[in-house]
């Protein structure tokens, strides 16, 4: 089902902007909250730009495997009894038993992207694919000096705008790709968020030399497959570490995760938040599994005995400009280690450089001036994931992802989101009891005034 027209009627107590796991966990939330509450349901919809579920499409690779356990799915850590837990999704495809026998608490991402799509059917009725959110504003109705709803302006895949309104807002439109200053993305220069689409544009034996740049998963994943999919090819992997540094995933630095850290670091000193990022940044930045390194180093190794070295890994060492002419791509290369430069030719060239969080101000635009922003210029967030505000506004604004600097380190993962989807949930919840309990008080006041 899907919201038509030029302009909605209904006022929605909450609208999700993106349908990624964070606000499909937030929907679960609210579903649940409905069903343990019938007389007082969470009116909600959701709008996803793309035209179907997809959960990091492009980097579907071959044996990928997922970077957290399986029970850190989109309910379970809040409701274990969840109809959308990762267990039920099990037993209805009918492979419990065998994913037991497997022995593995790390599911490929492809039997994960099976499940995020089985849980989106199941909540098909919540959201509206092919429809992209542009803008929110707040509305102060005429002579109020506070705005309780907020307009939000979707484009659908037909181009027509249409426009909802609602108390709050969930925004989850997820990370954004970083490429170094100065490059461009274009039918050979990719970064890794959009690699397998730009992969199957080109014929595969036309790909004699490619480049991977980083030394995160990312860039050791698509090295590794272009390893197996391109075997006439020189590969180079270009990154600025000595070696690939291992993703420590050990269970005393995996705390870090729990739901329990976030209060830790939400509430923690100065020295304390910068002591997580000190110390366990390599849970997950600039970091690989260590099977997969392991595997690089192996592949590396057998060509050496082989005698027909194709895989070449450029370690200390950075790109620093890319020339593009035709299909000519020169790569420059800048070596830490004797300040030398170098050009490279290639046929395409892959950044696997990261990303950014997300910010909620492109698409709250003049509205963003209502939100106050710390010292380092980074929105100031409660601890229930609403963005502090004046006082001029009682609708809310929620962020899942972003919060790195106010949440910590499971901010951009999926760790959490089921803990945090049910502490928004709670939250719209609890605000919105107070909202009309103090309504119900001015009116009795108002009665007993007469
Ligand atoms: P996500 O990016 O998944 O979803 C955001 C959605 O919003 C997208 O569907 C997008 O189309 C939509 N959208 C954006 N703007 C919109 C707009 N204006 N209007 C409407 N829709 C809009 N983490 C982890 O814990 N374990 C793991 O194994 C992995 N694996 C992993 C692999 C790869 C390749 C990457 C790049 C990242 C991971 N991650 C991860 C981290 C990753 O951030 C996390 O898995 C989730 O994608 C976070 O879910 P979100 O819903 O917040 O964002
Ligand atoms: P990342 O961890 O941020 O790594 C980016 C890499 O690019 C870093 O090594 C960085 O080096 C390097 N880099 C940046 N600019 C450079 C330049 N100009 N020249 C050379 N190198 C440069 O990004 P990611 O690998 O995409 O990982 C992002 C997230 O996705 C992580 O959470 C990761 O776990 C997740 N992920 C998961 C899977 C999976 O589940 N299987 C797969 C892929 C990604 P510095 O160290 O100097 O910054």
């Amino acid at each position: 089902m899907g919201i038509t027209g030029r302009r909605h009627q209904e006022i929605y107590d909450v609208i999700g902007i993106g349908f990624g796991p964070s606000n499909m966990s937030l929907a679960i939330a609210l579903e649940e909250h409905g069903e343990s509450s019938p007389e007082h349901p969470v009116t909600s919809h959701f709008f996803e730009r793309q035209p179907q579920f997809g959960w990091h499409r492009n980097m579907l690779l071959p044996s990928t495997t997922m970077q957290i356990s399986f029970l850190k799915d989109l309910a379970t850590f809040r409701n274990p009894l969840s109809r959308f837990g990762f267990i039920s999704y099990l037993h209805a495809q009918n492979r419990l038993v065998q994913f037991v026998n497997n022995h593995d608490f790390f599911p490929t991402r492809q039997e994960f992207h099976q499940y995020l799509e089985w849980a989106a059917a199941g909540l098909d009725d919540k959201v509206t694919y092919g429809s992209e959110v542009t803008a929110i504003r707040p509305v102060f109705e005429a002579g109020a000096d506070t705005a309780d709803l907020l307009e939000i302006e979707l484009r659908g895949s037909d181009g027509a705008t249409t426009v909802v309104t609602a108390r709050n807002v969930a925004i989850s439109t997820g990370l954004v790709p970083r490429l170094p200053d100065g490059m461009a993305a274009d039918e050979r220069v990719w970064h890794s968020s959009e690699f397998l689409s730009k992969f199957h544009q080109h014929d595969a034996a036309d790909l004699k030399s490619v480049a991977v740049v980083g030394a995160g998963q990312s860039a050791a994943e698509i090295t590794r497959f272009f390893h197996d999919a391109l075997p006439h090819a020189q590969i180079s992997a270009v990154f600025p570490s000595y070696g690939y540094s291992v993703a420590d995933d050990t269970p005393f630095a995996n705390q870090v995760f729990d739901p329990a850290a976030v209060d830790e670091y939400y509430y923690g000193t100065d020295s304390a938040q910068d002591a997580f990022w000190r110390y366990h940044r390599n849970t997950n930045y600039s970091v690989v599994d260590a099977d997969v390194i392991r595997d690089l180093y192996k592949r590396s190794y057998d060509e050496q005995v082989r005698g027909t070295q194709r895989l070449h890994f450029r370690n200390l060492t950075r790109v620093t400009d890319v020339k593009r002419a035709g299909d000519e791509t020169r790569v420059l290369l800048r070596s830490t280690l004797d300040e030398s430069s170098e050009e490279l030719a290639v046929d395409a060239i892959v950044f696997a450089t990261g990303y950014d969080g997300v910010d909620p101000a492109h698409l709250l635009g003049d509205f963003d001036r209502h939100f106050e922003r710390d010292a380092a210029n980074k929105h100031r967030v409660e601890r229930d994931y609403r963005l502090v505000s004046a006082a001029e506004l009682t609708c809310g604004v929620y962020v899942q992802g972003g919060t790195e600097h106010s949440h910590g380190l499971s901010s951009a993962l999926l760790s959490n989101i089921a803990v945090r989807s049910g502490e928004i949930a709670d939250s719209i919840v609890m605000r919105r009891t107070e909202r009309e309990l103090d309504r119900l008080g001015v009116a009795e006041e108002a009665s007993s005034a007469v």
